[in-house]
């Protein structure tokens, strides 16, 4: 405000000896404040997101409180010897103080122990592990490490929302290449395996300017867990190619078919790929943002250098607390311990699905049903807001969900382009991640739709 004041004064001042200087230089002036206040594009989206409409339309439900099945965060808490780790690193001194920019070593060592096994190989905690502000900054600072404005990056869609940002905000070209669903999905329950890519059609994405290509396995929204030998096909693209294969696999630990790390399938696939984790997934503990990613040295080196740049270091105490995890989880037995907890909640809720008569995806890993509601009919007149009744029909789902049995879905048109958004229409994604109580009043709401279901 004062500022604001003081850039008048020159004007002011002026239109007193000049009468006519006024209105042109007033003009000029505010017209260049106006520009500078204007945001970047990278941030000025036009679009209103999926998560502003959800919250609005729970806030406008006349159910209260409405379940929330939508947003993929815990409803209970990390495990006890995580908690309390937590809990001591705030009382020791050097945990409440920077950690390197590349992660407390105590961290990085405990990831590359555990991650050993898996690799074949000891895998170096100095130069192939980089601690990130969770998974999330982690794959921006891998863009911002490796791509110039005009390089090309393949996303599959559906994708991860963030991703989008993420490549856009180094100058990043996303080139989309869609999952396909299971042709039966409207009438059948089916694997999420049966999504698949067309190999074609990922081939002729690639061009000259293909830097990255970005691989989610166990998959948001899908719960597809891609077979080796699906792995083995976009590895073989990407290694005669040259791609980075930046491999998102923060639901690693929650797999329910066999699970493969693309950086094993060979050393050539291993040079090029940054597998990327994260500790909130692991850990039940999305809020602390701890993140990782593995690769080799001359490529982790570049994310570190991002990474130092995005913002600094990461949370202390918590990478501390997570270090912990790492070392105690295999003994613990809470590895096994996760994936047998969260199939049932998988199984629990999806009896509703069951009783229902009504298709969805099974979940190969991670925490997300894709339910597909084509036999749910919307009431032709239903009074839907406007900038819900032109977006596609799963949108409209998942308001009329909020509003008529107080559940919310994500829809997860949201995770394609335009282009290819009919693909999902018909689907809604709900995260399981959730108290028994919560499931429970979920599937109970959800007998509602009873009335709404036609074969
Ligand atoms: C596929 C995928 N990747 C990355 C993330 C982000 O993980 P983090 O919370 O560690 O940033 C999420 C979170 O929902 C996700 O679903």
């Amino acid at each position: 405000m004062f500022c604001h004041r003081l850039s008048l004064l020159p004007i002011f001042r002026q239109t007193i000896r000049n009468p006519n200087f006024h209105a042109r230089s007033f003009h000029i002036t505010t017209m260049a404040q106006t520009n500078k206040l204007k945001p970047a594009a990278r941030v000025a989206g036009q679009k209103l997101d999926v998560w502003t409409i959800v919250n609005e339309a729970a806030t406008a439900s006349p159910i209260q409180p409405i379940v929330n099945m939508g947003q993929g965060f815990f409803g209970y808490n990390p495990p006890d010897f995580i908690l309390n780790a937590a809990k001591e690193a705030l009382n020791r001194v050097e945990c409440n103080q920077y950690s390197p920019t590349k992660g407390r070593p105590r961290l990085k060592k405990a990831i590359a122990d555990a991650y050993s096994p898996h690799w074949g190989r000891k895998i170096n905690p100095d130069t192939e592990v980089t601690i990130t502000t969770g998974a999330n900054e982690g794959m921006l600072s891998a863009f911002m490490a490796f791509i110039e404005p005009g390089d090309e990056v393949i996303v599959f869609e559906p994708f991860f929302d963030q991703y989008i940002s993420n490549i856009e905000m180094p100058g990043g070209k996303i080139v989309y290449v869609p999952m396909h669903p299971p042709k039966s999905g409207a009438t059948e329950t089916s694997s999420a395996g049966e999504w698949t890519i067309d190999y074609d059609e990922l081939e002729r994405a690639i061009t000259p300017r293909t830097k990255m290509l970005v691989l989610n396995t166990p998959h948001n929204p899908v719960g597809k867990v891609y077979r080796k030998d699906e792995l083995e096909k976009i590895a073989a693209l990407c290694v005669k190619n040259q791609i980075i294969i930046l491999s998102d696999e923060v639901y690693d630990r929650l797999y329910y078919v066999p699970f493969t790390r693309i950086a094993t399938l060979s050393p050539e696939v291993e040079k090029i790929t940054l597998t990327v984790g994260s500790a909130g997934k692991n850990f039940y503990a999305t809020g602390w943002r701890v993140g990782w990613l593995m690769g080799p040295a001359d490529l982790i080196q570049y994310v570190s250098a991002a990474h130092t740049r995005i913002c600094y270091s990461s949370v202390s105490p918590l990478q501390e607390a997570c270090a912990v995890g790492f070392e105690q989880a295999e003994a613990q037995g809470f590895w096994d311990e996760s994936i047998k907890d969260m199939q049932r909640r998988m199984s629990r809720f999806n009896e509703i699905w069951k009783e229902l008569g009504v298709p969805y995806s099974e979940p190969e890993g991670g925490y997300f049903v894709m339910v597909n509601l084509h036999k749910v009919k919307l009431p032709e007149d239903y009074p839907f807001p406007p900038h819900v009744a032109e977006r596609p029909r799963d949108f409209k789902l998942a308001w009329f969900l909020i509003q008529e049995v107080g559940v919310a879905a994500i829809p997860p048109t949201e995770f394609y382009t335009e282009a290819n958004e009919s693909i999902v229409e018909d689907y809604l994604r709900f995260a399981v991640c959730k108290p028994d109580d919560v499931l429970d009043l979920a599937k109970e709401r959800l007998r509602g739709l009873k009335k709404y279901i036609q074969d």
